[in-house]
């Protein structure tokens, strides 16, 4: 049996793209159609039920909650922003505030208006003036009532998925596209961080925390080589925490936002750069249980990340940490197993306030559609009917006592 500290943020994580439903001006929506990928469609009509949903979280005594902002919705067509999708998110804000729940708001996650997407996105210089304008007009709104801003979700992913990979719209491949975004991401942030703290002097409100939510994965090589050691270190400096050195270097790093599911298996054969920085194991040698989507599930390697955030002094938030499963009971083991690393990592020293499980409700994951199942809450896509899982309610006697049963 662990105890977490007292004041410790409990909850759960979702992203307006992958919840709401009909966000028909985002980038995703016609990008869905055309590639002939599942449609997110009506997602989990979360734009409408919030309401519902958010009395699920309180009797699953979740504390904090993480939600995004659609940027498509507030900025719909280029310099024209909607009062009436403002509105939304303040009561969203407010019928959280209402039940005693901390909100954390994500400016952007993964997704962008369509006007941004036909100018090139985040590969656009203009990008970040964009962004600080649509940033202004949301954080003077809810400055008041939001404490924790996320700026940015995991930008080491979105410009690998979207601009590297092509896997994700606009589909790029481009080396120098993908420099150009992972430059834009940063500036975008550090301005972002500077103008939401700015908001908050001249509101007379007490400062802020702000940070990104930053993708970490347990960098693990397959066998002992020279080549393999220097690959995971390289990979660890690259992957992990590139974008956070520079972030704190710059002032603009209040805590850490990290998500963490799974592990990346090194073995390298030649010293080329490439392969230092890309080469993985071909034969699983170390095979563990994995996820739905086939990612290994390694709980240590949660702990190994939150050590190693130890040297930038500020408190770190659990910001995603989750499994798609069509078994619930590996779901609550899943959850179980982190959250016992995590309070590893507390006990040395590691100052994590809180923990937010991924995801709420099952939902859209991007471009594998709906099946792979994350939530903490069914949702049956015929009905939107919602369905609280077992595992939602042992993650719930956590989170009201704060004590974890191992
Ligand atoms: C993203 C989520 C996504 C989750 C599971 C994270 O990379 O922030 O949007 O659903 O991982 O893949």
């Amino acid at each position: 049996m662990v105890q977490f500290p007292k004041d410790f943020y409990w909850g759960a994580a979702t992203s307006s793209y992958q919840v709401e439903g009909n966000n028909v001006n985002a980038d995703w929506w016609p990008w869905e159609k055309k590639v002939g990928r599942e449609n997110s469609g009506a997602a989990c009509r979360h734009y409408e039920l919030y309401q519902q949903d958010f009395d699920l979280i309180k009797s699953l005594n979740h504390n904090a909650h993480r939600l995004s902002i659609e940027w498509s919705r507030i900025e719909p067509k280029e310099g024209e922003f909607s009062q009436e999708a403002l509105q939304h998110y303040i009561d969203v804000i407010a019928a959280l505030r209402s039940r005693n729940i901390e909100p954390m708001v994500t400016l952007h996650h993964f997704t962008n208006p369509i006007w941004l997407s036909a100018k090139g996105g985040w590969a656009d210089q203009g990008c970040i003036k964009y962004f600080l304008r649509y940033c202004d007009f949301v954080v003077r709104a809810l400055g008041p009532q939001v404490h924790f801003w996320f700026t940015i979700n995991e930008p080491t992913i979105y410009l690998s998925h979207a601009f590297l990979w092509g896997m994700w719209p606009p589909q790029a491949r481009s080396f120098l596209k993908t420099k150009a975004v992972h430059d834009h991401l940063i500036e975008g942030h550090i301005e972002a961080y500077r103008l939401i703290h700015k908001i908050y002097k001249e509101l007379n409100i007490a400062a802020p925390a702000v940070s990104i939510a930053q993708h970490m994965q347990a960098i693990v090589s397959c066998a002992p080589s020279l080549k393999n050691r220097l690959a995971v270190a390289l990979r660890e400096q690259w992957y992990n925490l590139e974008i956070l050195d520079q972030l704190k270097k710059r002032k603009a790093l209040d805590f850490i936002g990290v998500n963490y599911y799974s592990r990346h298996l090194v073995d390298v054969h030649s010293w080329w750069i490439g392969n230092l920085l890309m080469e993985t194991c071909q034969v699983n040698n170390h095979p563990l249980k994995k996820n739905f989507l086939g990612w290994d599930i390694y709980p240590e390697g949660l702990h190994h990340v939150l050590l190693n955030l130890k040297k930038y002094n500020v408190p770190v938030i659990i910001a995603e940490n989750g499994i798609c499963t069509i078994d619930d009971h590996e779901r609550w083991e899943y959850i179980r197993d982190h959250l016992t690393q995590v309070h590893r990592a507390i006990e040395q020293g590691v100052n994590v306030k809180g923990y937010l499980y991924w995801s709420l409700m099952d939902n859209f994951e991007w471009a594998y559609g709906f099946a792979p199942r994350f939530g903490l809450i069914d949702v049956n896509y015929n009905t939107h009917q919602r369905t609280v899982r077992d595992s939602a309610k042992k993650y719930a006697q956590v989170c009201k006592t704060g004590i974890l049963e191992t």
